[in-house]
């Protein structure tokens, strides 16, 4: 969603937040603006399009907002209102005084604007975020943090804001409710940002701030109190995160270099986790909580997206490993459905960024009917890790690409470690846990020895980039794979794509099937293989045009696919971590032939912060 980042301190301020938005640029792109305080008051510059607009105009503001030293900036991902130059952020108040960024959704917009007109007060947005500002300015009688928490005491809805007043020079005030926010604390000076990759160039000593808290930020510190004004303490925590990370370091997009970073992040992610020679898996984070997931009667996944499909290949290796009944949620269906929670019920969130609000939603949810929750998550000190009741972190590194892929790899693996973890207390034997173990400690290496082929990939995009429909083909563990493929082409490369159990194509997408679609078919050894033979054959004899996505040494498959796309060979329910590789690539390189903006995909965010 939005990106946030303020500055206050004794630097200038705006090349700080102009770099720091650049930096979230992936989470939101429609439009972008900054504000900033000089002895003359508030400057504010905001635009349509993308954050090289805004900062276009840098060059030519006069000196002393040049030198300024307090400023924020915000990069939108529209909600309410067109992306036009009148709704991107800052919004002031009518005065001109107060200014504000803002990333979430004011419910109660309407009834709030519709009051304030009544006052008197005129709108120049369509945003529920101007309307936050406005009561701002409305309730201000000389003391900002106090306005904007008598504002806060009025609004439905969630926000992680942060608000300038050039009544009150030097400071910034931040509030968070269901959106994430966090202090960084340098030395004397302080960030406010919605994300870490935006202050990491500066400290790696963040405060996460919790719903319904508001900090007063200067460049000598920060006091946080609650929405009750009652003084908060909050400590320290150290940033997982380096500057490298979040850079380009020689690929052309963020996605292609997360594609190769994979057979590295999920070392990273396994490191330390497995013990081949007792056919252990070590989990510190479920410790606490492992005579209660021991007993588990039922598992409920809950996500959504990529995410997902992740829970999907989980609930059949649940089920198919550990023997527990498990089903897969969409996050944003399962909260409002009135789930069935039994005692013995756990509930996992999985979430790469730990902030998608219908993930955490639903996960409050389900704590509420008193589930144990989990959190597979890749964002250190996120919203979902923190309100979990344990979890485990994939630790593959921070994701910049909006289409995810090296975190939909350590989100496979870690359920892949946490099935093999239950499987072995209860049905698995030593010998078959070691075997198992010891496959999955083997796929790094094989992900290399595929990207090796990554060519391939592009071939068969080139072959197949002007058809605008796609099917997507798998069975049994591949078929959460085929829905994948076809959501990373849809996503990136705007070519309608379907994923489909190859077995449910005879059930109405097989009238889609003409000369030449394109059909990608997950067609790997394993108890189905004989099946998906039987699918192809049926795309093959209505024109379609199968990939085929193959074992080596398959040499059969060739005489009936167009294209072969071969991956190592590798127990059944370890298969979606190598087929899903070569569908990444292919999405990578149809995006790329399309001209298309592989890592700001239009209308996506990375991370979906709102309802
Ligand atoms: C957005 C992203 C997807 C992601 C989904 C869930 O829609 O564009 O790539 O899979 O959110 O995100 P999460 O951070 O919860 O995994």
């Amino acid at each position: 969603m939005c990106g946030i980042v303020g500055y206050v301190g004794s630097r200038y301020a705006l090349p700080i937040v102009m770099e720091g938005i650049k930096r979230l640029e992936y989470r939101g792109y429609d439009s972008a603006g900054f504000a900033t305080l000089t002895e003359d008051g508030m400057v504010v510059r905001k635009s349509a399009g993308r954050v090289s607009v805004v900062e276009s105009v840098l060059p030519d503001l006069d000196q002393a907002t040049k030198e300024a030293t307090t400023a924020m900036a915000h990069t939108r991902w529209a909600t309410h209102g067109a992306p036009n130059d009148e709704n991107a952020h800052p919004h002031c108040d009518s005065s001109g005084k107060i200014s504000l960024v803002h990333n979430g959704i004011i419910e109660n917009y309407h009834s709030l604007r519709t009051y304030l007109e009544k006052e008197g007060v005129t709108f120049e947005s369509a945003t529920d975020t101007e309307v936050l500002v406005q009561l701002v300015g409305h309730l201000y009688k000389g003391n900002l943090e106090q306005a904007v928490r008598e504002a806060l005491l009025q609004v439905d809805g969630t926000y992680g804001i942060a608000v300038l007043s050039s009544q009150e020079p030097g400071v910034i005030i931040a509030a968070r409710r269901g959106s994430p926010l966090i202090i960084g604390v340098g030395k004397d000076e302080y960030l406010v940002a919605s994300d870490a990759a935006a202050i990491v160039e500066h400290t790696n000593q963040v405060i996460y701030m919790s719903d319904n808290e508001i900090a007063r930020v200067t460049a000598s510190g920060f006091s946080m109190t609650n929405l009750d004004a009652m003084p908060v303490t909050k400590e320290l925590s150290d940033l997982e995160l380096s500057l490298e990370e979040i850079e380009l370091g020689g690929y052309e997009h963020f996605m292609l270099k997360e594609i190769f970073e994979q057979p590295k992040s999920l070392e990273d992610c396994l490191r330390g986790r497995i013990d081949l020679k007792n056919g252990e898996v070590h989990l510190g984070g479920l410790r606490d909580c492992a005579r209660e997931l021991i007993r588990a009667k039922r598992f409920i996944f809950s996500a959504c997206g990529t995410a997902w499909h992740a829970g999907l290949v989980g609930e059949y290796l649940f089920e198919d490993l550990a023997r527990i009944p498990t089903e897969t949620e969409y996050a944003s269906e399962f909260r409002y459905r009135n789930p069935i929670i039994n005692d013995g019920t756990v509930v996992l969130s999985i979430s790469q960024s730990g902030e998608t609000a219908d993930t955490m939603a639903a996960m409050n949810e389900a704590k509420e009917r008193g589930a144990l929750c989990l959190g597979v998550v890749n964002v250190v000190g996120s919203s979902i890790s923190r309100n979990t009741d344990a979890g485990v972190y994939l630790h593959v590194g921070p994701e910049i690409g909006v289409a995810s892929t090296k975190a939909f790899m350590g989100q496979l693996a870690v359920i892949s470690l946490i099935a093999a973890y239950l499987g072995r207390r209860r049905h698995m034997s030593q010998a078959a846990s070691a075997e198992y173990l010891r496959a999955l400690n083997g796929v790094p290496a094989q992900i290399s020895k595929l990207l090796d082929q990554a060519d391939r990939a592009k071939a068969i995009a080139e072959a197949y980039v002007h058809r605008d429909n796609w099917l997507y083909l798998g069975r049994g563990y591949n078929y959460p794979v085929a829905l994948e493929g076809a959501l990373k082409l849809k996503e990136i490369s705007y070519i309608h794509a379907e994923g489909l159990p190859a077995a449910e194509m005879k059930h109405g997408p097989i009238a889609l099937i003409t000369e030449g679609m394109p059909v990608v078919v997950i067609a790997t050894d394993g108890m189905q293989y004989g099946k998906i033979v039987g699918n192809i054959e049926e795309v093959r004899a209505r024109g379609g045009h199968v990939i085929a996505i193959a074992t080596e040494g398959n040499t059969e498959i060739e005489s009936l696919a167009k294209h072969t796309f071969y991956v190592p060979d590798i127990a059944e329910p370890l298969q979606p971590l190598l087929t899903v590789v070569p569908l990444q690539l292919i999405a990578y390189h149809a995006a790329v032939l399309r001209g298309c903006n592989v890592d700001k995909p239009r209308n996506l965010a990375k991370s979906v912060t709102v309802e």
